[in-house]
């Protein structure tokens, strides 16, 4: 059983796969925090993520306990893991790791919910339940400043959009694994929703579709 949860950043997607991992014993891997970590992989080795060989030889011995969860969520490692991630040779090495993640979930879990930009588009198009979560740019924006200041930073809510705006582009106009929803996935809008009606609404959507796939 397997649940692609795709959208932009600061959708609340994380969020949301998360509680739903957790309520549903299913393993979760957030597949952003594998382009983040061969971003930073890159940097921290002198070299320029947007150079294909150097960002394809960090992704090829990527291991995710390399970097502290603050170092992966950092601003430097999400604009560094937008340029790996339009390469195409790194998405090539990071969908085979994906790919044996939900063909080979960890033992005791139920099922794999993985989130990112082209799981139920790319990586698993056979999942169960697709769901795309989204919101204005606006929200996310709202979002990503709150958090940052809630971490300590001093934040200029401009810079903030300016750099989600030129992410957002670099995520949707890419040749490779665009982000777009899946033809089947149901869109999930929660620029007016908190984070609890969210989850309440996608927990009935994936009980509706595990009970489906069940009959
Ligand atoms: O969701 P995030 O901010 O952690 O993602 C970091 C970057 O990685 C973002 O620019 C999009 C990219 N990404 C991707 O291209 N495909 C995925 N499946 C997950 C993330």
């Amino acid at each position: 059983m397997i649940v692609a949860i795709d959208g932009p950043a600061a959708s609340g997607k994380g969020t949301l796969a998360q509680r739903l991992a957790n309520t549903l014993n299913f393993a979760y891997l957030d597949t952003g925090s594998l382009y983040r970590a061969v971003g930073l992989a890159t940097l921290r080795a002198g070299d320029d993520p947007s150079h294909e060989p150097h960002a394809v030889k960090a992704a090829q011995s990527i291991d995710l306990n390399m970097f502290y969860p603050h170092e992966l969520r950092s601003e430097e490692a999400g604009i560094a893991a937008s340029k790996v991630a339009f390469l195409p040779k790194v998405r090539a090495v990071l969908l085979e790791f994906q790919r044996s993640f939900a063909t080979n979930p960890p033992p005791g879990k139920s099922g794999v919910i993985m989130d990112g930009r082209d799981i139920g588009t790319v990586v698993c198009p056979s999942a169960t339940a697709k769901i795309f979560v989204t919101a204005d740019l606006q929200v996310r924006v709202d979002r990503r400043v709150k958090e940052l200041r809630d971490k300590g930073e001093t934040v200029i809510e401009n810079r903030v959009r300016a750099d989600m705006e030129i992410r957002d582009a670099r995520d949707k106009d890419r040749s490779v694994s665009p982000l777009t929803p899946a033809n089947d996935a149901w869109i999930l809008d929660t620029s007016n929703l908190d984070a609890d009606a969210a989850f309440a609404q996608a927990r009935e959507f994936v009980s509706a579709k595990m009970l489906e796939k069940s009959l």
